[in-house]
């Protein structure tokens, strides 16, 4: 039953009651109750509607309350709502797991969890004790200087050292870090990288393939990306593609790995898995893998799971998203955004007030010039934010960083629109 408050009473109630994530009580403005979704955008209880332009935290597809997924959900929930996933099993996570298998052809196996941390805690897990189970323990993990894969402990370890894991700096294991590689420095970070992988005992190379998100949409090739893989496998060192962000279309491709020649081993996914609906985590390995943990000695089981692990509601909703996601609308819907964003990052290089205009698939990004140092602590990303919200319009910068990565759905026109106050911030 949900209580029968006022507006001012819910305000005030959130304020007693919630900790919400991300946010500095002492200078965050009054959160938004939101009523209802719908497409690509929210309502709010005065009837305000407000475009998503960040797919609420990089999660939605094809629009809030999508009447195809809801459907499927309810249908789910009227036959099994949740069963134990060990000794268990059911059609939404047996068909979900081949689903995505079919497009990760040279994959062999899926093991589901709840969210983009856990399907990296999973990769990082599965990762360590497969060297283990081979009676060879290597406890080194390489990744990106400005990387995020989540706030568990073993997210936050391989991790760019910043604001978002600052108080736990000295209880996180050794990762080494290695810059993200450009036209310039690509030979430099390939001997760095060869120089670690010769001299220490590296489990894996975790890395988000083509975009690295929160660490301020910063973005690298697929050929140089090919090239750090290729190395890591010379030397047996298993390659781990976080595509928690960049699956299923965000980078105009299923997967952001889909842009390379020779895949990765491992590969987590999570965020537009339910097209938004509920949090789902799923980490698919190569067969090499999954044979270092069958034997007759129990001690090589993977002892990992959650309580809602592989829950069928969640599956069947990710099942639905695919239908969509595999449709010729969506295709056409991602190629119209990729097509509008490279017109509009055309337009935004002629502002001396930014730098750095960027873009991969759906995702467009910018730096705006600042005195300050920058990343996710400048000072601009609360004012700029506020600035959206009065226009209507959902973006969060990180920091100084400027992005747009909207619901598939977002009709031409709300797009313009999104991009329209872009252009009045920037005429200013
Ligand atoms: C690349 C990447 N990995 C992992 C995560 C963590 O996902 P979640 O917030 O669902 O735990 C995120 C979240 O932004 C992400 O962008």
């Amino acid at each position: 039953m949900i209580n029968n408050w006022d507006a001012a009473d819910w305000q005030q109630q959130d304020k007693a009651h919630v900790w919400h994530p991300f946010t500095q009580v002492s200078y965050a403005p009054e959160n938004i109750i939101i009523e209802s979704g719908e497409g690509a955008c929210f309502i709010d209880a005065d009837g305000n509607r407000y475009i998503d332009g960040i797919a609420s935290w990089w999660v939605n597809l094809h629009g809030h309350c999508n009447p195809y997924i809801a459907a499927a959900v309810t249908r789910q929930l009227q036959q099994l709502e949740h069963s134990i996933f060990a000794g268990f099993t059911h059609k939404p996570g047996i068909a979900l797991a081949a689903r995505l298998l079919g497009h990760l052809p040279q994959f062999a196996k899926v093991f589901f969890s709840d969210n983009g941390s856990t399907a990296v805690e999973v990769a990082l897990k599965i990762s360590f004790q497969y060297w283990h189970n081979q009676g060879t323990p290597k406890t080194k993990v390489i990744a990106f200087k400005d990387a995020y894969h989540g706030d568990t402990f073993g997210g936050m370890s391989v991790a760019a050292r910043n604001a978002f894991n600052a108080p736990f700096c000295p209880l996180l294991f050794d990762v080494i870090a290695i810059d993200l590689p450009t036209a310039e420095n690509i030979e430099q970070v390939l001997s760095h990288l060869e120089g670690v992988l010769k001299n220490e005992d590296v489990a894996s190379f975790i890395f988000e393939p083509l975009v690295l998100g929160a660490g301020g949409m910063l973005m690298y090739s697929a050929g140089h990306l090919q090239q750090l893989i290729d190395l890591c496998k010379r030397y047996h060192c298993i390659t781990i593609a976080d595509e928690v962000m960049t699956g299923f279309g965000r980078t105009g491709k299923f997967f952001a790995i889909d842009y390379l020649e020779r895949t990765p081993d491992i590969i987590c996914m999570s965020k537009g898995i339910t097209g938004g609906f509920f949090p789902l985590g799923a980490t698919a390995c190569k067969q090499f893998i999954f044979d270092a943990f069958i034997s007759n000695d129990k001690m090589k089981t993977f002892f990992h799971g959650h309580s809602y692990t592989g829950n069928p509601v969640t599956c069947a909703a990710a099942l639905a998203s695919l239908d969509l996601t595999e449709s010729e609308t969506t295709k056409a819907q991602i190629d119209r955004i990729c097509s509008s964003h490279i017109e509009f990052a055309k337009e935004l290089k002629q502002y001396s007030s930014i730098e750095h205009v960027r873009h991969t698939g759906t995702v467009l990004a910018f730096d705006i010039k600042t005195d300050e140092s920058t990343g996710y602590l400048n000072s601009s990303a609360e004012p700029l934010a506020q600035f959206f919200i009065k226009r209507n319009i959902i973006l969060r910068p990180l920091g100084n960083v400027l992005y747009v990565l909207p619901p598939y759905c977002i009709t031409e026109e709300e797009l313009e629109k999104v991009y329209e106050a872009i252009r009045e911030l920037l005429d200013k």
